[in-house]
């Protein structure tokens, strides 16, 4: 009676995104059409410099808060077809054989796992590492954590049955399955890319079993169905995705030529591409795709999570829009004001844990509102070398598109297709993972045949920014010097 009635009415698609500071919780219907929504903040903690960590629990309590929000609980009124989960990649669940967590996650932003990244590169050997899973070993990817917690916590090593990503460990509390998706697991560092499966060839040399990870499918498949006590049940959970490839989904970016940008905590520079060929430089990840392709990603660890930072310790009270405001009265360049965004060190291009933030070249005639500028195109630069290396890739901008929390400030998208050198298009819709991963719960339950399909149904440019002519070249340079001058004083530590 009840599946007669939804039957008649439009599809509902729910996407669950774990971001790092926050879940959201989407619903969209078929039309494209956003019909509810519901956001949750949870803690980060830092317990030593250069660690980060989160505690699961939290995750659940946040969608379980958004849930509730939203009408879909017991008794709630809300219409649910298909659920799809994306959030921050790479992180480590550790959890024992009864399902509970063992100890705080480690995140993708944690960079402990320098002597056990040196471990893998050394017993797979660097090259065939790359061929594998078309990236070097790198501290914010799940292998070498849980390699940590074999050499540095033993005790609950050995309590160790299941290792989730953030995401799936929402998928299990709500279907009580343990399954991934193949563009999240890309992101772990012991996933055979180019086979979409788990590399048993890695696992063997570094002496870890097979089912310590959870089965892995499609992005659009699903996985199983909702089994909580005070929720509806049955409701099919799809794939998802990682969040970038979810927003990337959310964007369009489906197909080569179409670049996304995400001006999220961490910076993304997105492309399909045809094949699963990598990055010699190792400087860009190629990962499974969620539209059963693949996609190359330069990926820069502070980004949004810059200017956040720099609000918070220098703003002085003022909220984005004012900080933006007064940078904009300073002219391009800062008058030789410099800035590096390696708050928590680097991935591309330089994949250095040890590269440190900095502003460089203060005169007396400096004010604050340089600082503000200088921000604003440290952060810019480091998606131009982002941008650079895809470029690099043989990428093509043909469009770029931008999204998450930045893609809202004028200011921001004018610099950024400024110092590109292209156009940038903003969508009607700008919801980030969490629209992409409806999209792909309802391609998991045949609402769309396919993922492309989905996007060209759902997805509307509501606006471009052409470059305006203003030049970065000099101020770009001095940024590209600074890094490799700052190194060897960074190394010492
Ligand atoms: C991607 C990455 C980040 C996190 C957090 O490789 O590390 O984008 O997924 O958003």
């Amino acid at each position: 009676m009840i599946a007669s009635v939804f039957s008649e009415l439009l599809m509902r698609l729910l996407g669950i995104d774990i971001g790092t500071s926050g879940c959201k919780v989407l619903l969209l219907d078929e039309t494209g059409s956003i019909v509810g929504q519901a956001v949750a903040e949870y803690p980060m903690s830092t317990p030593q410099p250069g660690w980060t960590e989160q505690n699961p629990e939290d995750w659940w309590h946040g969608v379980v808060e958004c849930l509730r929000a939203i009408g879909f609980d017991e008794g709630g009124d809300c219409q649910v077809d298909a659920i799809g989960v994306t959030g921050q990649m790479h992180g480590s669940v550790f959890l024992d054989s009864a399902g509970e967590v063992i100890r705080p996650a480690l995140l993708w932003n944690d960079q402990r796992t320098q002597s056990e990244c040196q471990e893998i590169e050394s017993k797979i050997g660097s090259e065939r590492l790359k061929e594998i899973t078309g990236n070097p070993a790198l501290t914010g990817f799940q292998l070498p954590k849980i390699l940590w917690l074999r050499n540095n916590e033993p005790e609950n090593f050995l309590r160790l049955s299941k290792v989730l990503l953030p995401k799936d460990y929402i998928r299990y509390r709500l279907t009580g399955v343990f399954a991934s998706e193949v563009s999240d697991a890309s992101g772990t560092g012991c996933f055979d890319v180019p086979s979409r499966t788990w590399s048993t060839e890695i696992l063997d040399r570094l002496a870890l079993p097979l089912d310590l990870f959870p089965e892995v499918y499609e992005s659009d498949e699903v996985t199983g169905t909702t089994n909580v006590v005070g929720f509806p049940m049955g409701v099919p959970v799809v794939g998802g995705g990682g969040d970038q490839a979810a927003a990337a989904v959310g964007t369009g970016a489906v197909s080569p030529g179409v670049i996304s940008i995400s001006l999220g905590t961490s910076g993304v520079v997105f492309t399909s591409i045809p094949n699963s060929e990598y990055d010699q430089s190792g400087a860009a990840h190629t990962f499974c795709h969620a539209n059963r392709g693949y996609h190359a990603m330069g990926v820069m660890l502070s980004c949004g999570g810059a200017v956040r930072w720099y609000r918070d310790t220098f703003g002085a009270g003022r909220d984005y829009d004012e900080i933006s405001a007064s940078a904009s009265t300073v002219a391009p360049g800062c008058e030789g004001l410099s800035f590096l965004p390696y708050l928590a060190g680097e991935r591309c291009p330089h994949n250095d844990p040890s590269a440190r933030a900095m502003f460089a070249g203060a005169t007396l005639a400096h004010s604050l509102s340089h600082f503000d500028r200088a921000l604003f195109e440290g952060v810019t630069f480091g998606l131009l070398d982002c941008f650079e290396t895809l470029r690099k890739l043989g990428a093509t901008s043909e469009t770029i598109r931008v999204t998450s929390g930045g893609a809202k400030s004028d200011f921001w998208v004018q610099m950024i297709a400024d110092c590109l050198g292209a156009t940038c298009e903003r969508l009607t819709v700008d919801e980030g993972p969490a629209f992409g991963a409806a999209i792909l719960a309802g391609v998991g339950i045949g609402v769309w045949p396919n993922v492309r399909e989905a996007c060209s149904r759902v997805i509307r440019v509501s606006g471009s920014v052409v470059p305006s002519g203003t030049s970065y070249q000099k101020s770009y340079e001095r940024f590209r010097t600074l890094y490799s001058t700052m190194k060897p004083w960074t190394d010492l530590g």
